[in-house]
Order: C-alpha cells, then structure tokens, then sequence
C-alpha cells in the first residue's frame, strides 16, 4: 500500500505516519524530516534550505522532488510507503505520477486530515521532540512518561523547531491554503481523495485512517 497523508502543518501527519510505519510496516517518507537531517548535517542542501524552512516558506520543487526520488529507489519502498509532507505542489504532485509511473507502482490512497487553525496553532506551540531519537512529543496531548525524560530512548535532552513560532507558523499555513490545497481536487478528480477528520485523539484519527486503506 502506497498512501499519502495531505494536510495541513500541525495536522498529525508526522503522529499518524509514524504509526503507519509501526503498526503496519509503511515506510514513513517525510520530507520535512529529510531536509532536517540535512541542515543538521550541514549539506549543501541543508544550507541552502535553512533560512526558507525557519521562515515558513515551501523549498524548492526541484530540491524536493530530487531528494523524495532518491529515496523511493531504495528498497525497502517497495513494500509500501506513507507520504508525510509530500507532494505539496501540483508540479510535486505530477512529478510523483510520474516517478510512481515509471517504477511500475501505484498509489493508493490520499488521506486528507482536516484541523481548525486554532487546534493547528495549539498543537505546534506545544510541540517538542527528543533529541536523540527525534521522538514527538506534545506539552498537554502527549507528556512524556516521567518528566523529562523520552519514553523512548531515555534520552534527557529535547527540542523545539525553527519554525514553530507565530510568524512561521502564519506563514506555513498560507502556503498550505495557497500551494497545497490545489491538490484537494487534484487527487479527488482521480478518485483517491479520503477526508478525515483530524480534530479527534490520536488514537481515534489512527482508527479512521485504518478504516480508510481497508476500503481503499
Ligand atoms: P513538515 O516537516 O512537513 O511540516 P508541516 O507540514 O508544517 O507539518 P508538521 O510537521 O508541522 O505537522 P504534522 O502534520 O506532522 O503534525 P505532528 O504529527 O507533528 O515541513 C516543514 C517545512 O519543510 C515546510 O514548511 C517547508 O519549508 C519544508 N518542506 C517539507 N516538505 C516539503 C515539500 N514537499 N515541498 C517544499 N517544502 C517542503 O503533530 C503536531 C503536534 O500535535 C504534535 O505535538 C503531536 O503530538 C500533536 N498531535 C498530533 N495529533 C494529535 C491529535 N489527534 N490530538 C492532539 N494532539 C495531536
Ligand atoms: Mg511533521
Ligand atoms: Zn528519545
């Protein structure tokens, strides 16, 4: 099964994705979290990025597209993958048709999440994640089990990101209504468009999502 889940910031996409990959063993394919990696490793990529990321704005098709085309060719991809945070553009979108077409694979479903701006902007300020095993967390929806400490790896040292401030975050959401939405008809026009909604607990959103790629 070959998914994406459509939505906008602060949404649960990474949450749900990373379930996926537990629970059902989808590769999480998260662009936002590969171009992370890159600013941390200081690549070129990384470095040309880290500005237009903190600021809220999208990254460049090309860079994208080239980096999620990368991955895709590695092999555990070809068990199933969910996409987290891409496509965000309809020339993404294309380029992802395209890229799918030539390898012979299909894509099964997009799930969109749907959030009102206020519950987007409170789940991005209270977010956090471990250091060193990148772990999310959030203040109120999901402490972690002893304080200060991740439930995961131990790990006593966590994080905010760049672009999880006021002036960011205004900005990511103009650019998903204006970039990203068009891909809403986009993929209902081909049939694939799930709507869900994201407004419930995460465990409640992770059921409906399942209920989505059983019918899909
Ligand atoms: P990206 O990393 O994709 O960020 P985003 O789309 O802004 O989404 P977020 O990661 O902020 O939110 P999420 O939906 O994953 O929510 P989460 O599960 O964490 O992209 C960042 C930037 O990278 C972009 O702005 C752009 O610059 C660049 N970029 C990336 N991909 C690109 C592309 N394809 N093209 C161009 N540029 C690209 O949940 C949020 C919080 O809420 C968490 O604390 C969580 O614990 C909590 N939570 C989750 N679900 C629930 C729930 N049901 N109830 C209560 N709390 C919940
Ligand atoms: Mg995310
Ligand atoms: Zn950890």
């Amino acid at each position: 099964m070959n998914m994406i889940l459509l939505g906008p910031p602060g949404c649960g996409k990474g949450t749900q994705a990373s379930r996926l990959q537990e629970k059902h063993g989808l590769v999480q394919l998260s662009t936002g979290e590969m171009l992370r990696a890159a600013i941390a490793a200081e690549t070129p990529v990384g470095l040309r990025v880290k500005e237009i990321m903190a600021a809220g704005d999208l990254v460049d098709d090309d860079t994208v597209i080239a980096m999620l085309s990368d991955r895709i060719e590695e092999p555990d991809c070809a068990e199933g993958f969910v996409l987290d945070g891409f496509p965000r553009t309809v020339a993404q979108a294309e380029a992802l048709d395209r890229l799918l077409d030539d390898k012979g694979m299909e894509l099964r479903l997009v799930v969109e999440m749907s959030v009102d701006d206020e519950a987007l902007i409170e789940r991005i300020s209270g977010r956090f994640a471990c250091v060193k095993c990148k772990a999310g967390y959030h203040d109120t929806f999901k402490p972690t089990e002893v304080e200060g400490k991740c439930d995961n790896c131990g790990g006593t040292e966590f994080e905010r990101r760049a672009d999880d401030n006021a002036d960011s975050v205004r900005i990511r959401l103009k650019a998903y209504n204006e970039q990203t939405a068009p891909l809403l008809p986009y993929y209902r026009g081909r049939g694939k468009l799930h709507s869900i909604d994201g407004m419930a607990d995460m465990q409640t959103v992770e059921k409906s999502i399942v209920m989505a790629m059983e019918a899909a």
